[in-house]
């Protein structure tokens, strides 16, 4: 009794607690206190993105040496690695957005969020151009403002390269309405393939997902679409279930090139079990409105009917990003992004600061360097400010040796270069599994599996930036557990 007496005590002292403070961190971030106004004695930084790089250093960044204005088309956060799952509604779109003012209003200073696309950057006058390109405009929607600091995290497109029929007819999967648009599509695919009458033939075209890009997002979104069916589609459309049919198809030799090779084996062995149809050595040569023309590895072409085309075929800069290599094309040489220093300095550019996607460095184009790409810069600006103030103060100074004194200070203050941690590579391969290269004791540590998924699923709600969205998403995975994925078309 006494035990009983002793635990019963403990769990309602645990609840007591742990709900004390979920309801404190929600009401701090609901309420947040008062900030310091713009001061003109600052340096300005303009912020272009709200994506994983912007977003990391507006977290990260002290701005009570800074006025901050951020400038993006999208005025929230979007969590790319669950993207695929909002595609076929295992997670709610909302799920996975965190609004940049939820951000920027807990900073120490204000910070003017502006929902726009930056359209020109003048690296001479240190000016950008940006305009507003939504669908309700005010009398004026384009201005020039000027920066000290330009932290450019502007991300990259999908890339199409230029094949006919991709741009209009596929769907793409990078951003939410991308994947928003995939679901209504799908379901659509599947509606009109009920329509009374529908030939089989038909019925099979309609019901023919190709996914192009082997990838990890073509892959991932392989994965979401094969779940869809199995633990929902099958019984809600029995008739239909058995017409669909996936096929993921990859101009290269062979998926994932980032992955370890058994990872690569395993999942391409998991996908053949399940029925997903892997063309590797295969290249999209057109999208049409009823099919999909390929190159096969004979090199003969085929075309292929089909209902949906999902393109997953990589990334390109944005024109943006384009026009400001022509701008300094003496430094900038590499078609595929900006050239940056260690300290993520644009080369041949003063003050701009390029992280995530937009630049070509040594690592993968992904959330994670983004990620520690934007925490770093906002460490480097703290630096930058002490450095800015003493060359004010020396700038100020009166005599010699206090302008030499100065001057060692400076000397001393030390600009430490980006250095990359890389804590691993993971994607879903549906079934409830995942896979996982981890670096482990400077050796590579490859697991595959569902104790892999689980790992996968906790790596990534702990990786969600806020409490808000840790509870919606466990709150979707449970509800899709309980009550399956809603087939309703909006
Ligand atoms: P983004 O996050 O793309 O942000 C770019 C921002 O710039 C956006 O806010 C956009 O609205 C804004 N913007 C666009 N144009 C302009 C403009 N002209 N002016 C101003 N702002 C502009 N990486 C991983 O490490 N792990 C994963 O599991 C993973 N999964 C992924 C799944 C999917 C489906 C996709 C598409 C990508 C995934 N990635 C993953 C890659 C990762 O999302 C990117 O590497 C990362 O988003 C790059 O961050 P970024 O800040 O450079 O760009
Ligand atoms: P990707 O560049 O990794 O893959 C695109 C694939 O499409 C390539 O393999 C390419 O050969 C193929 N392709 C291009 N054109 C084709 C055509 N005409 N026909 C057939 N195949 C064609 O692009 P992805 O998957 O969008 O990833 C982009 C970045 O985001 C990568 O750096 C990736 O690592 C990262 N990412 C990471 C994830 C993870 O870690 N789980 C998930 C998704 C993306």
């Amino acid at each position: 009794t006494r035990f009983l007496t002793i635990l019963g005590r403990t769990t309602l002292v645990t609840i007591l607690a742990g709900t004390g403070a979920f309801y404190y961190v929600t009401y701090k971030e609901r309420h947040p206190g008062t900030q310091l106004p713009y001061d003109p004695s600052k340096k300005t930084i303009v912020v272009l993105g709200s994506g994983w790089g912007a977003t990391s250093f507006l977290r990260h960044i002290d701005n009570t040496d800074y006025n901050i204005v951020v400038v993006s088309p999208t005025n929230y956060f979007l969590f790319t690695p669950l993207l695929p799952s909002v595609a076929v509604g295992t997670l709610s779109p909302r799920s996975i957005l965190q609004p940049t003012r939820y951000e920027t209003r807990h900073k120490p200073r204000q910070i003017k969020v502006i929902e726009a696309t930056a359209t020109n950057v003048d690296p001479k006058n240190k000016t950008v151009t940006f305009s507003d390109l939504s669908p309700i405009r005010g009398q004026i929607s384009e201005t020039t403002i000027a920066y000290d600091y330009l932290v450019y995290a502007i991300g990259a497109e999908v890339q199409t390269f230029g094949i006919p029929g991709v741009q209009d007819k596929a769907c793409f999967m990078k951003e939410l309405k991308d994947a928003e648009n995939m679901q209504s599509r799908f379901l659509d695919c599947l509606e009109s393939a009920g329509f009374p009458g529908q030939s089989e033939e038909e019925i099979d075209r309609l019901l023919h997902m190709v996914v192009v890009g082997g990838g990890p997002t073509g892959i991932e979104v392989s994965a979401e679409i094969r779940d869809f069916l199995e633990e929902d589609l099958r019984s809600w459309y029995p008739e239909l279930a058995q017409h669909i049919r996936i096929s993921l198809v990859e101009a290269m030799p062979s998926v994932l090139p980032m992955f370890s090779k058994q990872l690569i084996e395993y999942t391409v062995s998991s996908f053949r079990k399940h029925k997903i149809d892997v063309l590797t050595g295969t290249m999209v040569k057109e999208v049409k409105d009823k099919s999909v023309v390929l190159q096969m590895p004979d090199k003969s072409i085929q075309e292929v009917p089909c209902g949906l085309v999902i393109w997953a075929g990589g990334n390109k800069q944005r024109d943006v990003t384009r026009d400001l290599m022509v701008k300094l094309k003496d430094d900038q040489k590499s078609p595929r992004g900006l050239q940056i220093d260690d300290f993520m300095e644009l080369k041949g550019a003063s003050g701009i600061y390029a992280i995530g996607d937009v630049t070509h460095t040594s690592y993968a184009p992904t959330a994670q360097v983004a990620n520690q790409e934007g925490a770093y810069l906002a460490r480097h600006f703290k630096t930058i400010a002490k450095r800015d103030a003493l060359l004010a103060q020396r700038d100020a100074a009166t005599s010699n040796e206090e302008r030499e004194k100065i001057h060692a200070r400076i000397s001393k203050t030390k600009m430490r270069p980006f250095h990359y941690t890389h804590q691993g590579t993971l994607a879903y391969i549906g079934s409830d599994e995942a896979i996982a290269d981890l670096p482990f004791m400077n050796n590579n540590y490859a697991s595959a599996g569902t104790a892999t998924y689980l790992f996968w699923r906790s790596a990534y709600i702990s990786n969600l930036f806020t409490l808000r969205n840790r509870t919606l998403v466990a709150a979707d995975w449970m509800r899709t557990m309980f009550f399956g994925r809603d087939v309703s078309r909006n």
